[in-house]
């Protein structure tokens, strides 16, 4: 069985000050998950405090973007040796709306993943189409933007399948079947990239709530949950965390 990974982005929002309020409430309500791989990703304003209350708690901290490039001229960026040096375990790159508001590319994206790589971080590599299509369409389009995946080292790689249109307010999680199909396609190229070693494990991000998380997570091909808006409350998150497993997943 794989070990669920759960994890939240909180997006453009909570204050450092409200991060510790967050993580303080959060912390003893996953004490007791020890068969999931738990984390969250503040802003980058918040990860410090994030740190000073879940270090040496089973929730990791990580953040939401990172820079290609070591360091230097880049005014605003933030670079993944300063992401390691605040203690992150994850970093999200690819997200929809970094390629919607930033017109950021696969090409783009991969070398964000190699740099966290490079610092001995796991890349969450967000992929998913930007409109409704047809599900060969759907794979098609998914699967060209794993175009790098050959490249990265998948023992410190997590895919992310969020379909934009199931993303956000007013959106709903993809069904279960959708996100089935979708995740044997990438697990199967996933592995074809990984040519019998080890394989990045892929979870859904979109609209995961309290009612959906459990359909999700038992999900044959779902490795864990990415959620955005429902996990800004710790207790929702804290459940959705602990969202049973009623069939078993895929065999490692
Ligand atoms: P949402 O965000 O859960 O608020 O839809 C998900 C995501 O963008 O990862």
């Amino acid at each position: 069985m794989k070990r669920p990974l759960i994890g939240t982005s909180w997006k453009m929002n909570m204050t450092a000050s409200q991060a510790e309020a967050y993580c303080r409430a959060l912390k003893p309500l996953l004490a007791d998950v020890s068969d999931r791989t738990l984390f969250v990703l503040p802003p980058f304003t918040a990860i410090a405090a994030a740190r000073e209350i879940l270090a040496g708690s089973n929730i990791s901290w990580g953040a939401q973007e990172v820079h290609p490039d070591e360091e230097g001229a880049h005014t605003g960026d933030i670079s993944a040796s300063m992401l390691a040096d605040l203690g992150c375990t994850f970093v999200e790159v690819g997200h929809h709306e970094r390629r919607r508001d930033y017109h950021e590319d696969d090409e783009l994206i991969a070398r964000k993943v190699d740099a966290i790589q490079r610092w001995g971080m796991t890349a969450i590599l967000c992929v998913g189409e930007s409109t409704r299509l047809e599900r060969e369409q759907a794979v098609a389009y998914v699967l060209g933007q794993l175009r790098f995946l050959d490249r990265f080292d998948q023992g410190r790689l997590v895919v992310a399948y969020e379909p934009a249109w199931a993303i956000g307010s007013g959106a709903e999680p993809a069904g279960v079947d959708w996100v089935e199909w979708i995740h044997s396609a990438i697990h199967e190229r996933v592995a074809g990239a990984a040519g019998g070693g080890v394989t990045a494990p892929v979870i859904y991000g979109g609209s995961v709530d309290l009612a959906s998380a459990g359909d999700l997570v038992s999900c044959p091909g779902v490795d864990g949950l990415f959620v955005g808006r429902a996990a800004l409350n710790p207790e929702v998150f804290s459940a959705i965390a602990h969202a049973p497993l009623w069939l078993p997943s895929r065999p490692e």
